[in-house]
């Protein structure tokens, strides 16, 4: 794979939409770190996005897709080649009358991969559909969600699918079925250079009340046991089977401990933090001792759950 260096002036003539250059990533991640995209592309549909990846394979450049920016860490040096978001038809949420199934009380509705959980949220609760409450507070996508298998509070996105669109490295779209998909704990079984289009959710009709009664419960949780306010891209680490990360991280007396500006929440010891002007590496550096620590107190590895974005696709 390849920058862009050489590539510059074909990609200013096969994009007919806007291309921002060297824009800092640190503008798109909620840990607000990283250096920058050395190209910004904004997709607005499955033919568009088509072409991209097509003419990207075809020149060998690398590309990354992002959602919100809630769960990544980009480095200092930026990312190379282009970095995709979803945006347009992708951002849009619609019922799917012809799969609504009125005897079991369920209502399917397809949501773009660019859309915020947020959104969904917002719409599940507006149109009384219960079964993404879970996910309030969440500052992610949905295409974010369904790749990581998002969960919270014993719910996961994973439990909600019925099947989803996607298209692969060589810019192909297919429908998969749910049984097709190999949900795990935060993750989906697709490839790497798998990119999540729509999601169609089975939903239940339940009554607006007890679906804002469950925002709140599960809001209140996040505010009581998370660093809400702080910035952050969520859980740093997943949880190793049988064991709590924040537990591990917490017995090791790492609390509150700091590498420049990047620092172990006070509040919930499996969030890093930036204080404000933390970089990357410090970010890393972080990591990589937490790591260290954990493993030789308790012989544990802690994997990331945080994608660590810049090698290539
Ligand atoms: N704990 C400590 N010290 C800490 C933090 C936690 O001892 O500093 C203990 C808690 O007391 C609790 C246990 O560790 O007994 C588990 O903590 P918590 O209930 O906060 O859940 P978690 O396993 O740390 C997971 C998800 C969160 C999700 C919450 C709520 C992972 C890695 N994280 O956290 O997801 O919101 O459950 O269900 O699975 C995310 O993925 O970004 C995320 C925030």
């Amino acid at each position: 794979m390849v920058s862009l260096n050489s590539h510059k002036k074909n990609l200013y003539r096969f994009w007919k939409g806007e291309i921002l250059w060297n824009k800092p990533m640190s503008q798109y991640s909620t840990l607000k770190v990283g250096g920058p995209a050395e190209a910004v592309i904004t997709a607005t549909d499955i033919d568009e996005l088509t072409g991209l990846i097509k003419w990207l394979k075809e020149n060998e450049i690398s590309w990354w897709i992002i959602g919100r920016g809630s769960n990544i860490l980009v480095p200092d040096k930026g990312l190379p080649g282009v970095t995709i978001m979803l945006e347009g038809k992708f951002t849009g949420i619609e019922k799917l009358f012809d799969l609504q199934d009125q005897a079991e009380n369920h209502v399917f509705i397809r949501v773009g991969g660019g859309c915020s959980l947020a959104k969904a949220v917002n719409y599940c609760t507006a149109n009384s559909l219960s079964g993404l409450e879970f996910a309030v507070g969440i500052p992610g996508s949905l295409g974010g969600a369904v790749v990581m298998n998002a969960g919270a509070w014993g719910y996961e996105i994973g439990d909600l699918l019925d099947s989803v669109i996607i298209m692969n490295g060589k810019g192909e779209v297919h429908e998969v079925q749910r049984d097709g998909l190999d949900l795990t704990y935060r993750g989906w079984g697709m490839k790497r250079d798998t990119i999540l289009l729509y999601a169609c959710l089975k939903l239940t009709i339940n009554t607006q009340e007890e679906i804002k009664a469950a925002c709140s419960r599960f809001q209140e949780l996040r505010k009581k046991n998370q660093p809400v306010n702080e910035l952050s891209a969520g859980s740093f680490f997943k949880n190793p089977p049988e064991h709590s990360a924040g537990r591990l991280i917490d017995e090791a007396g790492l609390k509150g401990y700091s590498i420049g500006g990047a620092k172990i929440s006070e509040k919930h010891a499996n969030f890093i933090i930036n204080t404000g002007n933390a970089s990357a590496a410090e970010i890393l550096e972080l990591m990589l001792l937490v790591q260290d620590k954990v493993y030789e107190r308790f012989g544990i590895k802690l994997e990331p759950e945080v994608h660590i974005l810049g090698s290539g696709i």
